[in-house]
């Protein structure tokens, strides 16, 4: 039996984004389109400059496209402003990073806390929400530690519960193993696609690294500005 399918959730059309720098203009994404479904896990790959992380942050309404549009869950983001880009981007998308990006002065729980301060939320059910998270990827018991205290793959799974804090629609992590061990980065990974799994999420992953993709429901490779099915060897 043919599974069903889902609804699309991210659909990119006509995207191009160049940049501009004096007399150079760089285009790495050209024209390019992407259909994504709700609780799909995608890996991107291409080599370095190919666009990748232009790609993701435009996805996460970091960045937007010179032209052409993106739709998220039916709302046009290319066509917010750059305030209701903010707005959306805080309830809609987690963000994970290479290297984490914790508050070093925070503990690993005041880390997860942050993303809620800026929400109207009562205290106990802010705190009841990051205990939540600090749960499902394994930390009830480090929240006090600070992130010079944790391992790197622990440092990595309190940056995955802050992404997740906001129950948002979508996780982007760019590299989210680039810097960890290969255990450690197994360890992620598996974490990563049980969470999506369990919570529906729909994940887009960028990754240079075969293994790593492995994880993920399907590749796309970055070439030339566009997204292509599999690599031409
Ligand atoms: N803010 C910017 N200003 C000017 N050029 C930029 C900017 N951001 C990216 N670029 C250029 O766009 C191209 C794509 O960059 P991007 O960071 O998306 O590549 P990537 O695929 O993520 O590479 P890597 O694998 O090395 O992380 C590069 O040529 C880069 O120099
Ligand atoms: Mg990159």
């Amino acid at each position: 039996m043919k599974p069903q399918s889902s609804p699309i959730i991210i659909s990119c059309r006509n995207l191009t984004k160049s940049y501009y720098k004096g007399d150079t203009v760089v285009t790495p994404l050209e024209n390019l389109d992407l259909d994504l479904e709700e609780g799909r896990f995608l890996a991107l790959m291409g080599p370095s400059g190919s666009g990748k992380t232009t790609l993701l942050n435009i996805i996460a309404g970091i960045d937007s496209p010179t032209s052409g549009t993106i739709t998220i869950n039916n709302q046009e983001i290319s066509r917010m402003s750059r305030s209701q880009l903010t707005r959306w981007r805080g309830k809609s998308i987690g963000y994970i990073f290479q290297l984490y990006h914790l508050i070093p002065v925070l503990t690993a729980y005041e880390n997860v806390e942050l993303p809620l301060l800026i929400q109207k939320m009562s205290r106990s059910e802010r705190e009841r929400r990051v205990l939540t998270v600090l749960d499902l990827v394994g930390l009830g018991d480090r929240m006090s530690h600070f992130p010079r205290q944790l391992s790197g793959g622990q440092e990595q799974r309190v940056a995955i519960a802050r992404a997740l804090v906001t129950d948002p629609m979508i996780l982007v992590a760019d590299e989210p193993t680039g810097d960890l061990d290969a255990a450690s980065a197994q360890n992620i990974l598996s974490l990563l696609r049980q969470l999506g799994h369990d919570l529906h999420k729909t994940i887009v992953m960028v990754t240079h690294d075969v293994k790593a993709a492995s994880y993920a429901d399907f590749t796309l490779h970055l070439e030339k500005g566009k997204l292509i099915e599999s690599s031409p060897l």
